[in-house]
Parts: C-alpha cells; sequence; structure tokens
C-alpha cells in the first residue's frame, strides 16, 4: 500500500483541443484548425496531477476504458507522480471518456462523451486503499451518475476512518442541480464551487446568501470567481483574494488547480485564508499555459511564479 496524502475518486480521461476554428462551423464542409492539442483533461486527474506536482502524494480511484486514451491518460498522471495503482479497467467494451474542444477566436464548443466515467461505481472503489490516505477528494459529482447515489455513503465511511474531505461537484450538464448533493455536503470538510455552481446549488440569486446557505452545511466554502479570483468563508469568518493579472493562455482546469492549491495547503496545517491566497495562485498559474495541467509540469516556472506571487504578498 502507498503512503498516501489524498486519495481522489474520480474520473479519467483526455482532452483532445482544436485551436482558432472559424467562427461559423458548417456541416458538410473541410474545416481547417490552426492548432491541436492531446492533453490530460477531467476534473479529477488534473486535480489529482497538479496536487502531486505541489508535493502532496496523491493516489487516484477510477475506471477506464481499454484503449489508448485511456492508457495515454494514465501514463500521464503516472509521469506526474499519482499512484495509479487503484485505476481500474472496465470489463465491458465501454471506452475511456473523452472532451473534445473546438476553440474559436472568442468562444469554445465542450462537447464529452462520458464513457466509463458514467459506469464507475461505489463497488469498483477500494476502500482499504482509500482510507488508508489522510483525505479524500471527489470531482465532479454530476458526470457519474453510477457512483452519484453512493458519495454519501463513501464520505460517511471516509470520515468514520479518520480523513477529511473534499468536494468540486463542478457544472450540472443536465441543469438540474438536486437535492442529493445536499444530504452530502454536511460529510465534506472543504466544498470548492465556482461561482455558478454556488448560486445554483443553494437555490439563490445573490452570492452573499448563497455563501451563507451552504456554510451551514459544510465547515469551510471556498468559492471561485474566475478573473476575479475567489472567496472563501468559515463559520462566521470571511475572506475574498482578489484575481491576479496573469495574460490568460487557457482557462481549461484553473478551478482544479485552485482546488489542488487549496487542499495542498490544508494537509499542511495552513487555515483556511491562506490555503485561500494559495489556491488563488495555483488558479491562475494553471490559466499561463495550455491545457489543465501543462502548468505545472514545468516546475522552474512553477516555482518562480509562486515564489513571484506569494512573496508579493507579503
Ligand atoms: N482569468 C483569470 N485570471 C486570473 N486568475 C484566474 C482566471 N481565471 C481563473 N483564475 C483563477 O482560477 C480560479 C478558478 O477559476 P474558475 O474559472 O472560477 O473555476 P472553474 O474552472 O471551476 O469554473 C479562480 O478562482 C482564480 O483564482
Ligand atoms: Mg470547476
Amino acid at each position: 500500500m502507498p503512503a498516501l496524502d489524498v486519495c481522489v475518486v474520480g474520473e479519467i480521461n483526455c482532452d483532445l483541443i482544436l485551436y482558432g476554428l472559424p467562427k461559423a462551423l458548417e456541416p458538410e464542409r473541410e474545416t481547417i484548425a490552426e492548432g491541436f492539442r492531446l492533453t490530460l483533461g477531467s476534473s479529477s486527474a488534473i486535480f489529482a496531477h497538479n496536487l502531486c506536482a505541489l508535493g502532496t502524494r496523491t493516489g487516484m480511484i477510477s475506471k477506464i476504458g481499454n484503449d489508448p486514451l485511456g492508457q495515454v491518460a494514465v501514463t500521464r498522471l503516472r509521469e506526474g507522480g499519482v499512484d495509479v495503482s487503484a485505476v481500474r479497467k472496465s470489463a465491458k467494451d465501454t471506452s475511456t471518456g473523452v472532451t473534445i474542444i473546438l476553440a474559436q477566436t472568442a468562444q469554445r464548443y465542450i462537447l464529452t462523451y462520458p464513457g466509463t466515467m458514467a459506469e464507475f461505481r461505489y463497488e469498483d472503489i477500494d476502500r482499504e486503499y482509500a482510507f488508508s490516505a489522510r483525505h479524500l477528494h471527489l470531482s465532479s459529482f454530476y458526470l457519474q451518475p453510477a457512483l452519484r447515489p453512493q458519495v454519501g455513503r463513501l464520505f460517511r465511511e471516509a470520515k468514520e476512518s479518520g480523513l477529511t474531505t473534499s468536494l468540486d461537484t463542478n457544472d450540472d450538464p443536465e441543469g438540474r442541480w438536486a437535492n442529493d448533493l445536499l444530504e452530502v455536503l454536511p460529510l465534506v470538510d472543504i466544498f470548492l464551487p465556482n461561482e455558478r455552481e454556488a448560486l445554483a446549488i443553494a437555490q439563490c440569486s445573490e452570492l452573499a446568501d448563497a455563501v451563507q446557505r451552504l456554510a451551514g452545511l459544510s465547515p469551510i466554502v471556498a468559492v471561485k470567481l474566475g478573473a476575479r479570483g475567489a472567496i472563501a468563508r468559515e463559520g462566521e469568518n470571511k475572506w475574498h483574494c482578489p484575481g491576479i493579472d496573469v495574460g490568460v493562455v487557457d482557462p481549461v482546469g484553473a478551478g482544479d488547480s485552485f482546488d489542488a492549491g487549496f487542499i495542498h495547503k490544508f494537509l499542511a496545517g495552513a487555515g483556511a485564508e491562506e490555503c485561500l491566497r494559495f489556491a488563488n495562485v495555483a488558479g491562475a498559474f494553471s490559466t499561463t499555459r495550455h491545457g489543465g495541467t501543462e502548468a505545472f509540469r514545468d516546475p522552474v516556472a512553477m516555482k518562480e511564479f509562486f515564489h513571484g506571487q506569494l512573496d508579493a504578498d507579503r
């Protein structure tokens, strides 16, 4: 059993990104892109990869297909230092999920085939492995329909085993934001939505009201505000970190990198305010390169950026 700080439960897939497409996409015509990248995608995998790059010992539990894209994603995680010994292959014919991003100049189409992430279930989780870690994190609550009804059970067992927990739901593609999540949140120590998600989950039109409601369920709530930075709340304490002006190359994975920064500091014993400041730097750093993990694959740039930002803060 590897010594783990964090066990991440969630989906693994690749992102296929086509850059510089024309504004109008015509059916039945050959449309030429200016650039293409194949990179590690999916919220859970990007979080695991970047958390490991920050120096936290991280393992992942997931399900992939028996196909080359699954291998590419797992290899990328392994190269990043993530323990992938608990990643299982589907016994069925299901492919690994994939996200195809069609990037035009000012907007993007994001097309996802869920693949194995839709069939990943509680029974696929090696609980002995999961609960050997200090902390459990789950991403993409709404993209894992087979696991979703058992997330509460998983988090309850993690708490009973002495782990701390965190959750980033990400978007609900169906836009339903059903109440089942509200039963899980009291088992979540650190809840990490973005602004849109916080409003939808709390069913509020004002962010302050949403955070008030969510803070009554989870001890720490940190809400990501894109270029405007992020806020955090713990009980009656509130903090805000303004966005860092970095000249964004690609916002993909910024939220997952923020989460990684927050949990990295939390496990080092920092208070919520310090976690927020570090997370805000991690989110901004992610946007300086293409895809969700490219920035974190450059340890020299990472060290420089974090030192520069955190020293400037003092
Ligand atoms: N344009 C940006 N400039 C600076 N920082 C950013 C920018 N976009 C995102 N970030 C950082 O990354 C964090 C997460 O980004 P956000 O887009 O809000 O999350 P998500 O990807 O979950 O929607 C933000 O809270 C902020 O710290
Ligand atoms: Mg997000």
